[in-house]
C-alpha cells in the first residue's frame, strides 16, 4: 500500500528545483512548430492547498517557494515557472501550489498532449477531477514505470518523460534505473528527466554510476543541496537527470542554479552541481 502524499513536501526546496526545470525543458520543447507529448509516471494529485493539514505539519513550502513568492528580482528563466504558480492562486497571497501536472499543462500548446500516471487511490481521485473534460490531457490510474514500456514511443515523436518517484519502496533506484533504461532504449531521441533525492551522498553516487556506466550518451547532472553533504540523514538537497536534455539547457542552468542556491540556502551552506556525466 502506498503511504507517500506529496501534499507533505509541496512547494519545498526540492519541487522548487523540479519544477524550475521542468519549466526550462518544456520551452525548449515548444520552440519547434511539432506537436509534443510530456508523458509522467509519477505524478501526484495535481495541485496541493499549503493551508492544509499536510502541508502545514512541516511547512516545508516555506524552505521553497515561500522564498520566491514575494521576490521583486526574479530571473527571466524562472519566470515561466513563476507564472504557473500565479495563475495558480487568485491574488497576491500564496496559498495553491501547482505539482508538475498543472506546470506542464500551462506549457502545453493546442496541439501538444499529456499523459499522467497516478496510483494512489486518493491521489488519483484529486488529479482526475483537475483535468475533466481537459482533451488534452490523459489520467492513468496505474503503475508509472510499466507505462512507460505500453506508451512509448509517442505517435507525436518527440517529448519529454518525467519520473518523480516518491522514494517509498526499497528497490526504487534499481526500479526506476531498470525502468528508465528500457524507456530510452524504445525511444531514444526522447528527453527523459528524473528526480531523485539527495540524502545519503554514496547513494547517490551509485545512481549516477549505473547510468554513467549504462552506454546511454547525453545524460546531464543538475544538482542543487540547501545543507553541506556532512549533514547525516536530513534531505539536504536533489538532483535531477537529465537524457537528451535541449541544446543550451546546460547553460541556462549553470545560470539558474547559483542564484536559486543564494535565495533557497541564504544562511550560505549548500551547493549546485551542472555536469555532463555522459556526452
Ligand atoms: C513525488 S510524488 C509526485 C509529485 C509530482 N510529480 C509533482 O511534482 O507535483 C510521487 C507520486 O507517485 C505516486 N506513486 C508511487 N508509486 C507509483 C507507481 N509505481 N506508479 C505511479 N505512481 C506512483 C505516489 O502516490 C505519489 O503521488
Amino acid at each position: 500500500m502506498l503511504s507517500y502524499r506529496h501534499g507533505y513536501h509541496a512547494g519545498n526546496f526540492a519541487d522548487v528545483l523540479k519544477h524550475a526545470v521542468l519549466s526550462l525543458l518544456l520551452l525548449a520543447l515548444r520552440k519547434k512548430d511539432k506537436p509534443f507529448r510530456y508523458l509522467e509516471t509519477h505524478a501526484g494529485a495535481g495541485r496541493y492547498d499549503l493551508r492544509d493539514k499536510l502541508a502545514l505539519k512541516n511547512a516545508e513550502s516555506r524552505s521553497g517557494i515561500v522564498r520566491l513568492w514575494e521576490r521583486p528580482d526574479i530571473p527571466t528563466l524562472l519566470q515561466d515557472y513563476m507564472a504557473a504558480v500565479r495563475s495558480a492562486n487568485d491574488g497576491d497571497r500564496l496559498r495553491w501550489y501547482p505539482g508538475s501536472p498543472l506546470i506542464a499543462r500551462r506549457l502545453l500548446r493546442p496541439g501538444d498532449t499529456m499523459a499522467l500516471c497516478e496510483l494512489h487511490s486518493t491521489e488519483i481521485v484529486l488529479l482526475r477531477s483537475l483535468f475533466a473534460r481537459d482533451r488534452q490531457v490523459t489520467v492513468y490510474h496505474r503503475d508509472g514505470y510499466a507505462a512507460l514500456n505500453a506508451l512509448l514511443p509517442p505517435v507525436e515523436r518527440r517529448g519529454l518523460v518525467l519520473c518523480d518517484p516518491a522514494f517509498e519502496i526499497k528497490d526504487e533506484r534499481t526500479r526506476l534505473f531498470d525502468s528508465l533504461a528500457l524507456a530510452r532504449a524504445k525511444w531514444p531521441t526522447g528527453i527523459f528527466a528524473i528526480w531523485h533525492p539527495i540524502q545519503e551522498r554514496p547513494v547517490t553516487e551509485r545512481l549516477y554510476r549505473r547510468f554513467e556506466n549504462a552506454g546511454i550518451p547525453k545524460i546531464l547532472l543538475a544538482e542543487l543541496c540547501i545543507l553541506p553533504d556532512a549533514t547525516t540523514k536530513a534531505l539536504k538537497g536533489s538532483g535531477m537527470l537529465l537524457i537528451n536534455p535541449p541544446w543550451r539547457i546546460d547553460d541556462e542552468l549553470k545560470e539558474l542554479l547559483p542564484w536559486l542556491l543564494a535565495v533557497l540556502a541564504s544562511e550560505g551552506t549548500g551547493s549546485w552541481r551542472v555536469e555532463w556525466l555522459t556526452t
